[in-house]
């Protein structure tokens, strides 16, 4: 029978999809477990389409030869899930500015959005610290860095322009003080947003970070699970290397750290604390 194809299966073998989620998983930690293996091979097979490789054994191939970075950004991106939006998980973020602001410095905040996606994080706090401390304040004083492993929504965050599921929780207070609205329901996040912001790409797998100096608060959410748990806590350490004491870590509310072999000391749900 000549049937209709649907697009949502295909034919891989059971070699192919163990490179693939071998290299990425040595590559950037990411765990695929075996439920989500279809909705993976899927995406990789559209990375495959754009390559004009034949087939998933020549991706596979291509990836182990380490020859083709434009193709390891591609698969890494199609593999790493971006999804992310304004003021998400909005319980932590309350408790980033009822409890943590006020303890922040007055001078020279350093704050990290680790595996940042799009920016929408790194963007939502610092509308939620100016709209508390003062924008007069936050242009002066603080600095948020958002990275990323994957160099395409780095791209993104940084022309700062969204709309649909990125922007569909924002309160609309934030709405009107964070963004100005460009064509049909888009939104480019103001200047002096964008300008508190910077964005790099980072593997959280290549550890110690290389930075200079210490953040005060550090957030890292729906990221820890692509990791297994010695990543995880390998990831998490070297965060704490490069926080300031009495300085913050952020998971996201799902992710406990309960279990892991750490300094880190559990404040609230989804929040730590690196002691004085
Ligand atoms: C679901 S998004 C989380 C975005 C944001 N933190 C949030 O909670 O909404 C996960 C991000 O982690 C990034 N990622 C995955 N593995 C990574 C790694 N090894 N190093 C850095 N970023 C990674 C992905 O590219 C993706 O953008």
């Amino acid at each position: 029978m000549g049937g209709v194809q649907t697009p949502a299966t295909l034919d891989f073998n059971e070699a192919e999809y163990q490179r693939i989620n071998t290299w990425l998983r040595n590559r950037s930690g990411m765990i695929f477990l075996d439920n989500k293996k279809e909705s993976l091979m899927l995406r990789m097979d559209k990375v495959r389409e754009t390559y004009l490789l034949p087939d998933l054994n020549a991706l596979a191939t291509a990836l182990e030869k380490g020859q083709n970075a434009d193709l390891e950004t591609a698969v890494i991106h199609a593999a790493s899930t971006n999804h992310t939006y304004f003021f998400r998980e909005l319980s932590v973020l309350n408790y980033f500015q009822a409890s943590i602001l006020p303890e922040l410095p007055i001078t020279n905040v350093r704050i990290w959005s680790a595996a940042a996606s799009t920016g929408d994080e790194a963007y939502s706090i610092a509308m939620i610290a100016a709209q508390t401390r003062g924008l007069d304040w936050a242009k002066k004083q603080l600095a948020i860095l958002g990275t990323d492993i994957s160099e395409l929504v780095i791209a993104h965050a940084e022309k700062g322009i969204y709309g649909g599921l990125h922007v569909d929780k924002t309160p609309p207070e934030y709405l009107d003080y964070g963004f100005d609205p460009v064509g049909m329901n888009q939104y480019r996040v103001k200047q002096q947003f964008q300008q508190m912001c910077t964005f790099r790409r980072l593997n959280l797998k290549n550890t110690p970070y290389p930075f200079k100096r210490p953040f005060h608060v550090v957030f890292c959410r729906n990221v820890l699970y692509y990791f297994d748990r010695a990543q995880q806590t390998e990831v998490i350490e070297a965060i704490y290397n490069v926080t300031e004491p009495g300085g913050w870590l952020i998971t996201s509310v799902t992710m406990s750290l309960r279990g892991l072999q750490t300094r880190w000391q559990p404040v609230e749900v989804g929040v730590y604390r690196k002691p004085l």
